[in-house]
């Protein structure tokens, strides 16, 4: 089975608004979650979809869906977790507990609020789990990144033909995911700031696939009006 797991149990803190988070946010005609998912709807190769969210916005994440989407009983709703990683892990629990979990089913993992994830991603998403057991998507560094110590103060410059940025989807295996997350130390778990950590940190291969330059993670308001901007050029294309 190939399940989606739209991760959307953030508050949204560096956006700001308290009263609505960043993925209930409108863009264009329609909220930031919504596209994300009608991306996800469209795809044949979806068993099924799982949205993960804040306790207190299922009600409201139930309505918004009944009213944007055609068949909306094919999509679970599911409660977040503290953390990112807690969120991806509370989707598989579901995922285990209501449809049993086989060696090679897989989750494609995606932010709620990255909405031009397109088809081509993840198809390159799901197509690279056939060999491997993670996949992650990122696209060229284009700035250098640069090291600094605490004083301000350059460490080192790492050479930016070696340096990518992550983005998601990012898809595993679901069951190897599990295994290796539980058999990490509280230590562990608390320097995972990424999902493929889970997998690195352990020595096991995640494949890497091309993200797009347009795949950008609405973080803050500014974000917001680029996203726009992007949704114009788009839709006029
Ligand atoms: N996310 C989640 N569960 C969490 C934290 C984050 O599902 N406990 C999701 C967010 O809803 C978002 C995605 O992970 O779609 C990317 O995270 P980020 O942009 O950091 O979202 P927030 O945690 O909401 O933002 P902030 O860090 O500003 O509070």
């Amino acid at each position: 089975m190939i399940y989606a797991e739209i991760l959307a149990g953030g508050s949204g803190k560096r956006f700001g608004d308290t009263n609505l988070p960043k993925q209930f946010q409108m863009l264009g005609n329609k909220p930031i979650i919504i596209h994300t998912l009608e991306q996800f709807i469209i795809n044949p190769k979806f068993d099924k979809i799982i949205v993960c969210l804040p306790q207190e916005w299922i009600t409201y994440t139930e309505d918004l869906i009944s009213k944007y989407i055609l068949n909306p009983e094919d999509i679970k709703l599911v409660i977040g977790g503290a953390t990112r990683n807690d969120t991806i892990m509370n989707g598989c629990k579901y995922i285990e507990e209501n449809y049993g979990l086989n060696d090679n089913d897989i989750i494609v993992t995606h932010d709620a609020v990255r909405p031009f994830v397109n088809q081509r991603i993840i198809n390159d998403n799901i197509n690279a789990m056939k060999k491997y057991d993670a996949t992650d998507t990122a696209i060229d560094a284009t700035d250098t990144i640069i090291n600094i110590e605490k004083d301000g103060i350059i460490s080192s410059i790492p050479d930016r033909s070696k340096i990518f940025l992550g983005q998601t989807p990012q898809s595993f295996k679901i069951k190897k995911l599990m295994d290796l997350f539980n058999s990490l130390t509280t230590e562990e778990k608390d320097i995972l700031t990424d999902a493929c950590k889970i997998f690195t940190l352990k020595g096991e291969k995640v494949k890497v696939v091309a993200g797009e330059t347009f795949n950008i993670k609405i973080t803050t308001v500014f974000d917001l009006s680029i996203a726009n901007a992007i949704l114009k050029v788009r839709d006029h294309d």
